[in-house]
């Protein structure tokens, strides 16, 4: 049901939730010129907030719409108000309407170190859904700031530029753990730039560790024969399935009982935990959610572990599946798709949340294989293998050895 009355009803929250569910509807009959005109004309502050809230739920993601009639005056008249949330709102909407007012407002939050990082990320997470290229001169450059680096770092995954990969690579040893991974995913996501990665890697520039499974199956999938070659001789060949994966499981709970009664350290199989898998799951009280939260499953249990370790192909529930989406601009994502719809395909990516509007993309690629990568333990030490699994038995979390970063 759509609201068809220009008087809104007083009842706030259903308006906005009417506003909500009809955004489709909205678009085609272009009710903005008549929400313009009330938040224009009332002289009631809250419902004009309400207005302008339901407007922005409405248009949530979208760009390029054509401002409708008076929005440039409310918008001036907006920009001024002494109240925050209603300047953010002249800015969000403004942004959705091509505005360059909105957009150099935003650009100006997001460069000025000593605005809030919050207000920072927010702007440059709107800023970054305009999928403006004038954008990428200013996210390279906040590279070298860290509270707002992994949200530039990502954010550059959307734009094909030259320049990039370099910016990257040289400030990679400054990063911390996450931002290292943020810059590879990056790095990852277009041949353009995984060929210098892989000469940063082969040059030593990058720890060849670095490359984790899960990043060498991205950096496969762009379907390059020179970066294919290059990293078969850096990497080995990726066994893709084991023929036989109980003696697989039981060779690896050899080589950890072999480290005695007490075969790992828990601390520094914490560290390796963060290095592999961290980024996708919650364990205690820290990590991503990719995957599931991996705290209250059988964790005691080497077989079960193993079996999931070694084996992330042999059960998947479908909502892990890993799709693989080609933008005309040659990236080339590895996600699981969380929504789409007329417009768009939101993905989780292994360290990000990407939406990607339709007209960009080539071609999307459902898998039958887990966003869990296999080969995930197959480069680390035996006593790295024992440390990480004697921690993921441990039944609570163990702090980190001492001068860990
Ligand atoms: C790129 C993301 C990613 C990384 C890295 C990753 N996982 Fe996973 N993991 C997943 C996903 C997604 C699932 C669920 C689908 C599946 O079972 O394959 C999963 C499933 C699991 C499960 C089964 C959970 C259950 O509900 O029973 C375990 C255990 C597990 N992972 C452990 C690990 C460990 C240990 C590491 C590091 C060595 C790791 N994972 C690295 C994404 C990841």
């Amino acid at each position: 049901m759509c609201v068809k009355s220009t008087r809104p009803s007083r009842i706030r929250g259903l308006w906005s939730l009417a506003l909500g569910l009809c955004s489709s509807v909205l678009l085609a009959e272009s009710p903005l010129d008549r929400l313009t005109a009330i938040a224009t004309d009332t002289p009631d502050t809250a419902l004009r907030l309400d207005v302008l809230r339901g407007m922005e739920a409405a248009l949530r993601g979208r760009n390029g719409i054509t401002a409708p009639a008076g929005w440039n005056a409310l918008e001036s008249a907006l920009a001024a108000s002494p109240d925050a949330e209603t300047r953010r709102l002249a800015r969000n909407l403004g942004t959705a309407f091509g505005s360059p007012r909105a957009l150099e407002a935003l650009r100006n939050i997001a460069s000025d170190g000593t605005a809030p990082t919050a207000d920072r990320t927010a702007a440059l997470d709107t800023l970054l859904r305009t999928r403006d290229a004038a954008l990428v001169p200013l996210l390279q450059k906040l590279t070298a700031e860290p509270g707002v680096r992994a949200t530039a770092l990502r954010g550059l995954a959307g734009f094909d530029d030259a320049k990039t990969p370099a910016v990257l690579l040289a400030g990679f040893s400054q990063f911390n753990a996450a931002e290292q991974r943020d810059a590879l995913n990056t790095l990852a996501s277009r041949a353009a730039y995984a060929r210098p990665l892989v000469e940063a890697v082969r040059g030593g520039k990058v720890p060849k560790a670095a490359l984790t499974a899960d990043l060498v199956r991205q950096l496969r999938s762009l379907k390059d024969a020179t970066l294919a070659a290059d990293l078969t001789q850096i990497w080995g060949v990726m066994k893709e399935t084991s023929p036989d994966m109980s003696a697989e499981v039981e060779r690896v709970k050899k080589l950890y009982w072999a480290g005695g009664s007490q075969p790992g350290d828990a601390p520094r199989g914490r560290v390796v935990f963060n290095q592999v898998c961290a980024q996708c799951h919650h364990l205690f009280d820290t990590g991503g959610n990719v995957g599931p939260d991996i705290t209250g499953a059988n964790r005691a249990d080497l077989d079960y572990l193993l079996q999931n370790i070694l084996f992330p192909n042999s059960v998947i529930p479908n909502e892990y599946l890993a799709s693989t989406v080609e933008t005309k601009d040659e990236r080339v994502i590895t996600g699981m798709i969380k929504s789409q719809d007329a417009n768009g395909v939101t993905l989780q990516t292994a360290n990000d949340m990407v939406t990607l509007p339709r007209s960009e993309i080539r071609k999307i690629e459902a898998t039958a294989i887990s966003m869990m990568p296999e080969g995930l333990i197959a480069n680390l030490t035996e006593q790295q293998t024992r440390d990480l699994l004697y921690y993921l038995t441990r039944p609570g979390q163990v702090p980190l050895p001492v001068g860990t970063k």
